[in-house]
């Protein structure tokens, strides 16, 4: 059984690959983790998974792109929890790569869920971050939304590169940037993390990194002392990548 150290955690699509296994890290560390999951069924039993193993897990209903959820979470967030310290955006797809030529309806659909929720989900808990004494907003990015990486290294990223997919990595990554200059007057710290390139129903069996490993950069982020903060940065593994 962890010990509770008193801070409330959201991670957005945490059922399953990292979310969950940030979750499972952050509540061996005692933090409060509400794994929100799209699929009610798959959040319980995530929730159940981490209970079982002596941490502090919940479970509540979010599609990231539906704003009747969003406004319930920020309900139940205020009723149950009075506060929130750490919002994890971590909720992503990646439709493209499944060796057919995208469209825009796969680059729309892409959006919504990689970029504008983040944006919406953080817009609205911005009262509730407010109420932490260190409040941190994680965006889970990529290094395939650097612009710097595709025009310098286009040869060694082409493989991965998708329209929808890496503009809104590229997106997120300037939403990380603005926010933490937006938010840092209302005492919210934005970072955006880079996990590598895992081992997930997202990132395939041909990963190289495992779900632990690859983890390990957003909970460096939420753990790290605030006055070490990187702030508005995009970090893998305690290194800056560039835009
Ligand atoms: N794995 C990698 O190599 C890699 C590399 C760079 C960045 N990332 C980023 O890391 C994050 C997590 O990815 P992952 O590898 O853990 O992928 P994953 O195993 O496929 O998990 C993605 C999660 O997002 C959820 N999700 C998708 N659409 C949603 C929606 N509309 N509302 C709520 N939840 C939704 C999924 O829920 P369902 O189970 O219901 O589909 C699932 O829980 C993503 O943002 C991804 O872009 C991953």
């Amino acid at each position: 059984m962890a010990t509770k150290n008193g801070k409330v955690v959201l991670i957005t699509g945490a059922n399953k690959g990292l979310g969950k296994e940030i979750g499972r890290q952050l509540g061996a560390l005692g933090y409060t983790v509400l794994l929100s999951a799209r699929n009610e069924k798959a959040g319980k039993a995530a929730a159940a998974e981490l209970v079982a193993q002596g941490y502090d897990a919940h479970t509540v209903r979010l599609d990231v792109t539906n704003p009747d959820d969003i406004g319930s979470l920020v309900g139940y967030i205020e009723t149950t929890f009075a506060k929130l310290d750490v919002l994890v955006n971590n909720a992503g797809i990646a439709l493209e790569w499944d060796g057919r030529p995208t469209d825009a309806d796969k680059v729309r659909r892409t959006l919504e869920v990689n970029l504008i929720a983040p944006f919406a989900i953080t817009e609205a808990l911005v009262p509730l971050l407010m109420r932490s004494d260190d409040a941190r907003v994680i965006n889970h990015s990529s290094m395939l939304g650097s612009i710097g990486n595709a025009e310098n290294a286009w040869d060694q990223v082409a493989t991965f590169m998708a329209v929808g997919y890496s503009t809104s990595k590229a997106g997120l990554n300037m939403l990380t940037v603005m926010q933490s200059r937006t938010l840092a007057s209302k005492g919210i710290a934005v970072a955006a993390a880079h996990p590598g390139w895992v081992k997930t129903d997202l990132g395939t069996q041909a990963a190289p990194m495992e779900v632990d490993q690859g983890a390990r950069t957003v909970v460096n982020l939420v753990t790290i002392a605030r006055d070490q903060f990187p702030h508005g940065q995009l970090l893998h593994e305690g290194k800056r990548i560039p835009w």
